[in-house]
Parts: C-alpha cells; structure tokens; sequence
C-alpha cells in the first residue's frame, strides 16, 4: 500500500474515493466544506435532516456527487471536536476503510481534517490502514482488500511516515495471530521473528531447546514436552540508546496454541486459541516499530514460543518443576501453563539487566470475566511504573483497568510440596492469583503484567476493525517507549 500526501482539492483528484469529515453540531472541515459547495449544499442538507450527525466514525455515502472527480465521497463522523483524541482519530479513518475495502479500490483520498498533525494524523493513518486489512489470509474471495494506494491531505509528511510505522507493526500483530497454528508455530515463529529482525535492523538471538535446557529453563520446558514442535525463546535488541543503559524489557506470552494439555479444554475454548501467542506477536510489533522509528532508547523484547499440547510425554498434574530462577513449581493444572512459560522468560529479562519490564499475554480467562472482551487488565509490584503504562495506553486509546494485587492473593498460590503452585484456590479473582505467580519471578524489578486475554482477539467485527487478532497495546508500548526516561 502507498500511502502519500496530497494537495489537490478535494473536487479535483482522481481517485475511487474520497473521505471527508464532519464534527458534532455539523462543523465541516475544509474538504467537506469544499464538496458540500460543488454539489450544491448536498451535505448541509444531510445535517439539516438529522442524517448526518457527526457521531464518531458515522458513515454516510454520497454517490456520483456533480462537480467531483471521485464517483464517492463519504463523509465520516470525527465526534465532538472538544473531545477529539486519537481513539476518536483512529476510528473515523478506519471506519470507512474498512466500509470502502469491501471491494477492490485501487485509490482512496482522506481529507478527514488537514489540520490534524502529529499524534492525530498518525493515528488516523494506522486506523485507514488496519481497517481495510482483514482476518481472512486463506480465503480465496476476500472480504477486505487494501487499497493500492492512500493520499492524505497533510500540512506536512513526518507523521505519514509515522503512521505507516505503526499501521505496519499493528498490521504484523495481527497477521502473526490470524496465522493459524499449523502455519506459526515456536520455530515458524522464531523464523518470522528473524525476517522482522533482519529488515528493521534488530539484533536477535534465538535459544532452541538443547540451549533452553543448558539454560534450565524448566518451566518452559515443561509446558513444551507435550508437544511434537519444539519451542523457542527469542530475545531481540533495539540498542538506540546509551551502550550502558539499562534496557526496557518487553516479554511476551507466545503459546502457539492452547490445548490446555491434559486439563483438556472443552472445544469450544479451543477453537480460537491460535491467539494464545498474542502477547509474543505484540512485543514483535512494538519492537519493529521502535526499531523503525529510530527511538533513543535500549529495549530488549523477550517472547517465549510453546505448544501446549498431549501426548505421552506430556507434564502431568502433581509434576513438580523446577523453573530457571531455581524456584519449585506444582503443577495442579497444565491450562495454566502461560504463567510457567512467562516465569522463565521473566527470569531471562532480569538477568538481562532490565530496569523496568512489561510482559504481555492472554493469561486468563478469568480477566474476561472481570473487565469483559474489550478491556486488558493491569497488574504490577509498582504504581508508578502502571501509572505510566495506563497513561500510555489513555493515549493511544487503548482501554486498560488495573486490577489489585493484596498479599492475600499471594497466599493462595502455596504450595504444600514445593515453593508455589500454578493456580490458586478455585477460580475466583483468577487473573490476580495469575498475576502473583508472574511477580514471584521478577525479582522485585519494577514490573507491570498485562492481561489481553480480551482485547487482543475479538469473535466478532466491529465497525471499524476485522474480527479475529486485534494489535491492541502495539501502539500503547511504542508510546511509553517514547516517553520513557531512564
Ligand atoms: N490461554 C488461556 C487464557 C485465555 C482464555 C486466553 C480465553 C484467551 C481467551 C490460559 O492459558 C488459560 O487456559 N488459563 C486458565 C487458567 C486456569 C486453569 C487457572 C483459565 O483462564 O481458565
Ligand atoms: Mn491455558
Ligand atoms: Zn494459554
């Protein structure tokens, strides 16, 4: 997709489509202003009649308007301008993206409102994108077809090249978590990880399990022995910023699918765990975007790549294991088995050096049922880290809540045969008991963990998004990446 500024009117350039905007109360901007002439009021009616109301990412098509090169324009609602953000920017671009990608277009002008700048413009310019890119990678007939290419009324370019850094990054999230399992596995992965790595310039290092073992990374291990597919532990380094400077650290729940292992989950969970590698696809996406965009800062990305699966070999219920910061694990159920892989890969982050660390994973079903479909839930050992986080997220407008982490949750994960057990006493307050099983492993490192059991995979399409793998908290970890100060 090309995706280039333009100065042409909006009467005048040659393309499929052409999208202008309209605010609450029927303030049009320039190019709306601009149609709204040469067709002779049409959609000044359109507001007088109540038919075009401003609402955020409202859609209204006027077809074959007289005195306009493009044979459609539609005019897209940008909410109310006091309370215009980049969820409110994201949305109105990728609304009618994804109403004009429902058949091949080769060309689509966006003229949503040129004095959008910065945070703004990129922002809408990653939803045009995303909206217009669909789940459905192995359908001959496809629902959604990007556009060829996207012109954008702009005063100035730098947040195009932005934008398209991050639509790109959210864009290889989703791809990664739309693959089914049988395509992405730990080593298909792990591969993946090397292309993305190689053409941003990233450095990587990929552990396989003869190196996972003399590393005694035995949690990971364990979740893995049940499956054929060996897995995986991949460190990539941004080093933007001082040599020695302690880096950032990304880590990544990469469970190329979920069986739940001998705790079988019923099939109507498992039909959709593919996604249980959202939070690794997630660290990948940031990591590529921050690599793009130059920033001035080390991060490092951890994501660990397991199958949970059964056949004869597979970790049982009572095995007790001992993971690689030389804490003993019982294991009383192998669904949790996110936390085992995540308490290696934490424990890998800490010996690393990382001065602050965020992992990501759809740890639980639990968080669902706490903050439903669309919000992840927070949890950290310190409040100004997670305020940081949260702030990031309201920024990009990505729904986050924080969830509390009382000792007494902790008191739920002993163990009477070793250190701490793998899930605590029944299922109530799931995703803290979680939570507080990752804590143990960070070392008291200032750590925030984020449940996107919820947010990183939706059933169902929403107006301005394909269902299926989502890329929600790609952008909100290049935010605070930006943001961050040693
Ligand atoms: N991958 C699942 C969590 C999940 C559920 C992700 C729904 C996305 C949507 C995780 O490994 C899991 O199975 N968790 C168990 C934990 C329980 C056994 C303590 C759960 O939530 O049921
Ligand atoms: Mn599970
Ligand atoms: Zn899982």
């Amino acid at each position: 997709m090309r995706i280039v500024a333009t100065k042409e009117l909006a009467t005048s350039i040659q393309c499929d489509a052409i999208v202008v905007g309209c605010y609450v109360g029927g303030e049009m901007q320039r190019a709306a202003g601009t149609i709204d002439q040469a067709t002779g009021g049409a959609i000044t009616r359109l507001v007088e009649v109540e038919e075009i109301s401003g609402k955020v990412g409202e859609l209204t098509k006027i077809l074959v308007p007289s005195g306009v090169k493009a044979t459609q324009v539609i005019v897209v609602g940008l909410g109310d301008r006091a309370n215009l953000d980049r969820r409110a920017a994201f949305r109105a671009a990728a609304a009618p993206a994804k109403l004009l990608a429902s058949k091949p277009r080769s060309h689509v002008a966006f003229y949503l409102d040129d004095h959008w700048d910065g945070d703004l413009l990129e922002a809408a310019v990653c939803g045009a994108m995303l909206g217009c890119q669909g789940q459905d990678l192995y359908r001959a007939e496809k629902k959604l077809t990007p556009f060829e290419q996207i012109s954008w009324a702009v005063q100035s370019e730098a947040a195009l090249a932005n934008g398209r850094i991050l639509g790109d990054a959210v864009s290889l999230t989703r791809r990664l978590v739309n693959e089914p399992a049988n395509k992405i596995y730990p080593e298909s992965f792990a591969d993946a990880a090397a292309d993305v790595a190689q053409a941003c310039g990233l450095e990587i290092e990929v552990w396989d399990e003869k190196r996972l073992v003399t590393e005694r990374c035995g949690a990971l291990l364990a979740v893995a022995q049940g499956s054929t597919r060996s897995p995986r532990l991949v460190i990539l380094r941004h080093n933007g910023g001082q040599a020695g400077d302690a880096p950032l650290a990304f880590v990544g729940k990469g469970v190329t699918f979920d069986s739940g292992g001998l705790s079988l989950k019923p099939s109507d969970s498992m039909k959709t765990m593919k996604c249980d590698m959202a939070g690794a696809a997630t660290v990948m996406g940031a990591m590529q975007a921050i690599a793009k965009m130059k920033l001035p800062l080390n991060v490092v990305g951890l994501v660990g790549l397991v199958e949970n699966m059964v056949n004869g070999d597979s970790y049982k219920l009572g095995d007790v294991l001992t993971a690689r910061s030389g804490k003993t694990i019982e294991v009383l159920n192998t669904d949790a088995e996110g936390r085992l892989v995540l308490a290696d890969v934490l424990d890998v982050a800490v010996e690393l050096g990382a001065a602050k660390i965020v992992d990501l994973a759809t740890l639980t079903g639990a968080c669902l049922v706490a903050l439903g479909l669309d919000t992840a839930g927070l949890m950290t050992n310190d409040q100004g880290w997670c305020d940081e986080l949260a702030a990031a997220a309201q920024l990009c407008g990505e729904a986050a809540w924080q969830l509390p982490m009382f000792p007494e949750f902790g008191e739920q994960i002993t163990s009477k045969v070793a250190d701490i057990k793998n899930v605590g006493e029944g299922r109530w307050g799931g995703a803290i008991t979680a939570a507080k099983f990752l804590e143990e492993f960070v070392q008291g490192k200032p750590w925030v963990h984020i449940d996107i059991a919820g947010p990183s995979f939706s059933d169902g399409p929403k107006a301005w998004l394909d269902a299926g793998g989502t890329g929600a908290f790609v952008r909100t970890l290049v935010e605070l990446a930006t943001g961050y100060r040693n």
